[in-house]
């Protein structure tokens, strides 16, 4: 008996990264997963390396920024298997040619993150509820990002598109808990996708590490972890959380990493 056997699940963004990690977990976990993404190709491999151990899967295009895409995802999944009792709204992505600070940002990536990173929340929700509702229950699952918590130089609709994340997963949970529908986030820190590798050089990579408090990055299933988990009945309890996954990078006095430096120094 998997921790989400016989679960149906959506999860978007599926054909890579972190979605990717938490279709494979939910599946080796006895979910019946969707893996949504608008590049299809990717998602039908996700889907048919999970055949493949065994699991039950299928792919389907998405695109997050349309409104008749979600839907047509959503219903797809009730196609294929009969409900949906997972929901994981995972894509979002920025573009730092544009997302820049307040004064120069372009104002169309404003309003496409907004649509993108946030609206697409609100619309999966929206029509994946009913179905939740009447399978007598379910769990939605989030991605926001640290970055809702945090200021930065540039990507200020990022950020801003993610806290509005982490409280329209408040206001889910809020409105349909008596339904037994339960609504949490996930927020990532540094996390080495391939993308994120791909994107960043080794003197990048260090400076994040250095200001974390265990002495690693995070990888993809750090956070499909935590999804499963937060998908499964473990967590029967918890709702409308934001569980921060981020290697402790925002936990302390920020300059703590420099005295830690500058101690050693002393010492030796
Ligand atoms: N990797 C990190 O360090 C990190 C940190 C914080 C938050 N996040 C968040 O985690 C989530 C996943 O990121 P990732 O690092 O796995 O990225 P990724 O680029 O590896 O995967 C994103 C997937 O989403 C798909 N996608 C993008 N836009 C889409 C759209 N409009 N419609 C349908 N599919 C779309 C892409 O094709 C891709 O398969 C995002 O919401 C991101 O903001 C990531």
């Amino acid at each position: 008996m998997g921790r989400v056997q016989d679960k149906v699940a959506l999860v978007t963004g599926g054909a890579s990264g972190i979605g990717l990690s938490t279709a494979t977990l939910l599946a080796k976990e006895g979910a019946k997963v969707v893996v949504a993404d608008f590049n299809l190709e990717g998602a039908k491999q996700v889907a048919q390396n999970i055949l493949n151990d065994g699991g039950e899967a299928v792919a389907v295009f998405l695109d997050a920024g349309s409104e008749q895409s979600i839907k047509d995802a959503i219903d797809f999944t009730v196609e294929q298997f009969g409900t949906i009792t997972i929901l994981y709204n995972n894509v979002g992505t920025t573009n730092l040619q544009k997302d820049l600070d307040v004064v120069n940002i372009d104002l169309d990536e404003w309003d496409r993150l907004m649509n993108v990173n946030a609206k697409s929340v609100l619309l999966g929700s929206r029509y994946a509820i009913p179905h939740m509702q009447k399978a007598g229950g379910g769990s939605i699952i989030n991605t926001a990002s640290m970055a809702a918590f945090a200021g930065d130089s540039v990507r200020s609709a990022y950020g801003a598109s993610k806290a509005a994340v982490v409280n329209l997963t408040k206001y889910i949970a809020t409105q349909y808990g008596k339904d037994n529908i339960r609504c949490n986030g996930v927020a990532p820190g540094l996390i080495l996708t391939p993308a994120a590798k791909q994107n960043m050089s080794q003197e990048v990579l260090d400076i994040f590490e250095k200001y974390n408090a265990l002495p690693y990055h995070g990888e993809a299933d750090d956070i499909g972890n935590t999804v499963l988990f937060l998908a499964s009945d473990e967590s029967k309890f918890i709702t409308g959380q934001t569980i921060q996954v981020e290697g402790g990078h925002y936990l302390s006095n920020p300059s703590i990493a420099d005295f830690h430096q500058l101690m050693s120094q002393a010492k030796s």
